[in-house]
């Protein structure tokens, strides 16, 4: 078995053998396996595919390159959200201690902004002393304590993703469904959760924009996460358009403070109490998804959610103050208001290009090394299906870099489609697979 004659079997469509893929994966790891082998092999497999057995051993390798964080001596069905990534989406901090106010424990590892899409780890840290970088021992100690901890991805987890999730990004191989599979289920199985709600997006801003690319992705992650012995579920939802009506980190937690008030966008909301009512499900916490959905709904009404918001911010180092009174937070030095150039109904946004837009004015990163600047954004005031009068304010801009507004304003404008009549309304989830 030599690298080479793995290539150029993969490149001639033939399925490879556990043995060949643990190989390769391995010396890859230990160096020998060069970069360029491990760039053609990819390539390989975007062009060739993954079987299905080939999907469920390449998950495996990258488990067991690391650690697999066993949480059995906590009590409960431990179940994890993870979403493909969006603009605006902001779910994961309002699902994961309202879940865990229902007395379901939430271990939750989550990503970084990359791209047009943002991440709950920068959105977190917005929050001032906020701390996501935490050992898998403070992880566990945290989620006994509290039933809830959100951290980032440690070094000791998956590291053969890690390193190769860093080639395919630089590869053009990162759009590959039997490797985004591999890459997300790994990560979820080796957090040692029981199972697992996916929110697998859609549309403009997604990146399986195709509803039917989406759906078969959804499908290969459900087979993989359901091999490895999990209970997993995967609702479909719409990328079309902006999630809620702020984009940017620290807007972001205003709005999931909205919503721990009662109030928030009502896409959002009802996103967030779908999810929650599916892992409260998948839990067993609850008989059917009316119940999880009315639990939830009153979890957020009653403030229980919240006050486990505010407990896990204190736990993890966070300042709860700012929490209780977000107007006391730095504002951006420049806002700028977008308004209608024509009257008209907004047919479409082009949801990527908004969320590069707010890339732009400072709030996320176009490569892993950058800083983000938290109060940077967009709100968001009109959406797919208003009706807008000429100069009438769309959204407002927020950034420290002012000259930043004229070129983002310009992507925006170009992002959103006028036209005379209303279009047709966009599903929020368009599908619900699994368990
Ligand atoms: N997110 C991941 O964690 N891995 C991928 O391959 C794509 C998105």
């Amino acid at each position: 078995m030599t690298p080479y004659e793995i290539i150029a079997r993969k490149r001639d469509g033939h399925p490879l053998t556990a043995e060949e893929i643990r190989y390769f994966i391995t010396e890859y790891l230990n160096g020998t396996v060069k970069d360029y082998q491990m760039a053609a092999w990819l390539m390989a497999v975007f062009f060739q595919g993954l079987d299905d057995q080939e999907t469920f051993e390449l998950t495996r390798t990258y488990i067991q390159s690391g650690e697999v964080i066993d949480l059995s001596d906590i009590p409960g069905v431990k179940v994890d959200k993870h979403s493909t990534g969006g603009v605006g989406d902001k779910t994961s901090i309002v699902l994961a201690p309202l879940v865990a106010s229902c007395g379901v424990p939430v271990p939750m590892i989550s990503g970084r902004g990359l791209g047009h899409t943002g991440g709950t780890l920068d959105k977190l840290e917005s929050i001032p002393g906020f701390n996501t970088q935490l050992s898998v021992a403070e992880f566990k100690r945290l989620l006994a304590e509290h039933g809830v901890a959100m951290i980032g991805q440690t070094e000791t987890i998956v590291p053969a993703d890690k390193r190769i999730y860093a080639l395919r990004d630089v590869t053009a191989t990162v759009e590959s469904i039997p490797l985004i599979t591999a890459s997300i289920m790994s990560k979820k199985i080796a957090e040692g959760i029981d199972a697992l709600v996916l929110d697998v997006k859609f549309g403009s801003g997604a990146f399986m924009a195709e509803v039917e690319k989406a759906r078969t992705l959804a499908q290969k992650l459900i087979e993989v996460g359901r091999a490895f012995g999990k209970r997993v579920h995967a609702s479909l939802t719409n990328m079309d358009q902006p999630l809620g009506n702020k984009i940017g980190n620290w807007l972001e937690i205003e709005e999931c403070l909205e919503t721990f008030h009662g109030g928030g966008p009502q896409d959002f909301v009802e996103l967030t109490v779908r999810l929650s009512a599916r892992m409260l499900l998948l839990a067993g916490r609850v008989a059917t998804l009316e119940e999880g959905i009315s639990l939830s709904t009153e979890q957020l009404q009653n403030g229980s959610a919240f006050r486990k918001f505010l407990e896990l911010t204190a736990a993890q180092g966070g300042d709860t103050t700012v929490l209780e009174h977000p107007e006391r937070y730095p504002k951006a030095a420049h806002q700028h208001t977008i308004t209608a150039p024509a009257e008209g109904f907004i047919q479409s946004m082009n949801t990527r290009q908004i969320g590069l837009a707010a890339v732009l004015l400072g709030a996320g990163r176009l490569r892993k090394e950058d800083p983000v600047d938290p109060v940077a954004g967009i709100h968001v005031f009109k959406k797919t299906g208003y009706a807008v009068r000429q100069g009438e304010p769309l959204m407002v801009l927020y950034t420290n870099r002012e000259a930043a507004v004229q070129e983002a304003e310009r992507k925006i404008l170009n992002a959103i489609r006028f036209g005379a009549e209303p279009p047709e309304p966009l599903p929020l989830i368009l599908d619900e697979l699994g368990d």
